[in-house]
């Protein structure tokens, strides 16, 4: 049995939902081991439909706490990044290729593991339909799990930054680093790290104003 077929509630493409009947699913879905030791589905946020889709990677220890994307120290990156660009965060809709946070307990810490290809691949159907729902016109990968989920195990950020991406997800896809690199560069780098994802950024909004 594939992860596919473990996940009875993972959308049809076919479904003709609203993003509160899909968000309600993904609460209890179970198409991959990551549920258990997770307090709880972190579905996206923002409006619906909504002109920008931004898509991290999984919650982190505080989003899993919050049940909300993009709230802890990544999230002051993001913030900070889109307070730069004058861009309300309001405006647009925020979500992650994953949606339960993948840890290793240590002591009394909860520490960041990637999620593997299965686990992502476990997890598409609902950034298929949150991409169905929202109807972005710019999507932006941030970072190797986004753009592997919606891009490919070939595609490299480190490459194909900031630049139109062929895709059918979106009239507009783009990719960037994710927020929490600038956090783990050494610190002489940390602004110029910065400064590269939000000319990324800057650079994918012009794409669609
Ligand atoms: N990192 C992500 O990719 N998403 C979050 O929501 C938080 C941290």
């Amino acid at each position: 049995m594939t992860l596919f077929d473990e996940a009875p509630d993972a959308p049809e493409p076919d479904d003709d939902q609203s993003w509160d009947q899909v968000r309600h699913r993904a609460t209890r879905c179970r198409a991959c081991p990551l549920w258990q030791p997770a307090t709880q589905t972190v579905f996206g946020e923002g409006p619906v439909p909504a002109q920008v889709m931004l898509v991290g990677e999984q919650p982190g220890d505080q989003e899993d706490k919050a049940g909300r994307p993009f709230v802890g120290p990544a999230g002051e990156i993001l913030d900070r990044a889109l307070a730069d660009l004058d861009v309300d965060r309001g405006a647009l809709y925020v979500t992650n290729a994953v949606k339960h946070f993948k840890f290793e307990p240590r002591g009394k810490r909860r520490i960041h593991q990637t999620p593997n290809a299965g686990e992502v691949q476990a997890c598409h159907p609902w950034i298929t339909a949150e991409l169905a729902l929202v109807r972005p016109r710019l999507v932006v990968v941030m970072g190797a799990t986004a753009a592997r989920s919606l891009l490919g195990s070939k595609f490299r950020v480190t490459k194909q930054h900031g630049v139109a991406v062929p895709s059918l997800h979106a009239e507009v896809v783009t990719a960037t680093i994710h927020p929490s690199a600038v956090l783990r560069v050494p610190p002489a780098v940390r602004e110029q790290t910065y400064d590269g994802m939000v000319a990324d950024l800057r650079a994918s909004f012009a794409l669609v104003s």
